[in-house]
């Protein structure tokens, strides 16, 4: 009897239905974000350039029952949504490399830097979201998850708290598609409005990095959401 009470409070504290998620790249961001999409019930697919290297198989070990790990484009196959959890200056060439994305969600986390003398500039002259749209154009591109440190993802009690998430892209739907999954991970979503606004939050990293990169003070940043 406990048995079937715990299997309908799980039944109820899972989505309606659950997303085949691919994400691309087994680093620090994919491993923040598959164990916990995988907890909320969907289906968590890594695409890796080694999918049999012992540490990508560790983390499909730890994400769950049915995560696996394939090529990056096979992953990308049957998958509803995609995650670009990738270097921010390959962000072009890998969707590039993909295959067909149309209608799927995509979730840019990245953030595009590159060296100009002895700091760190915003390597794009837009924004990733934007080329990646390009590259895709009838996928649906949402920005979200840049803004913040993979462990204030996982924890963002360790904040002192809530943190909010903001969101660009042009597709409501597709912005509400992610917001859930971020309210499953007990952040906040904010809605910025359209892709375009990706450039300015793809700038926030920049002077977190020279700051430290040239030795001066640390500090960590993030969103979080105020009364009007
Ligand atoms: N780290 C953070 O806290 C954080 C927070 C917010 C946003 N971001 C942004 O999120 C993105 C991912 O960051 P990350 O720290 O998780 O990892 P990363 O060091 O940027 O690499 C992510 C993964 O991409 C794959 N990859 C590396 N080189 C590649 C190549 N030449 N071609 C194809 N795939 C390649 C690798 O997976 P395989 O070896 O399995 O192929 C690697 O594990 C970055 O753009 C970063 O700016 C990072």
């Amino acid at each position: 009897m406990r048995k079937l009470i715990s299997l309908l409070l799980l039944a109820a504290a899972l989505p309606a239905w659950a997303d085949r998620i691919a994400i691309i790249g087994t680093g620090d961001v994919a491993a923040a974000l598959g164990p916990e999409f995988a907890a909320q019930g969907h289906t968590v697919v890594y695409g890796s350039r080694d999918p049999d290297r012992e540490s990508v198989q560790e983390l499909v070990a730890r994400t769950g029952d049915d995560a696996t790990a394939t090529t990056q484009s096979n992953a990308v196959v049957d998958a509803d949504i995609v995650v670009l959890a990738v270097p921010g200056m390959l962000v072009d060439a890998i969707t590039h490399s993909l295959g067909d994305l149309s209608g799927k969600i995509i979730i840019d986390p990245t953030n595009p830097i590159v060296r100009h003398g002895d700091t760190l500039v915003h390597g794009v002259a837009t924004s990733n979201a934007e080329l990646i749209q390009a590259a895709a154009p009838e996928a649906r591109v949402v920005k979200a998850f840049n803004t913040l440190n993979w462990r204030t993802m996982v924890d963002p009690e360790r904040s002192g708290g809530p943190v909010s998430i903001p969101l660009a892209g042009d597709s409501a739907e597709a912005k509400a598609r992610v917001a859930e999954l971020i309210v499953g991970m007990g952040l906040d979503p904010i809605d910025l409005g359209p892709l375009e606004n990706a450039r300015w939050i793809e700038g926030m990293l920049i002077v977190w990095i020279n700051n430290r990169i040239s030795g001066r003070e640390s500090f960590d940043f993030y969103l979080r959401r105020s009364e009007r």
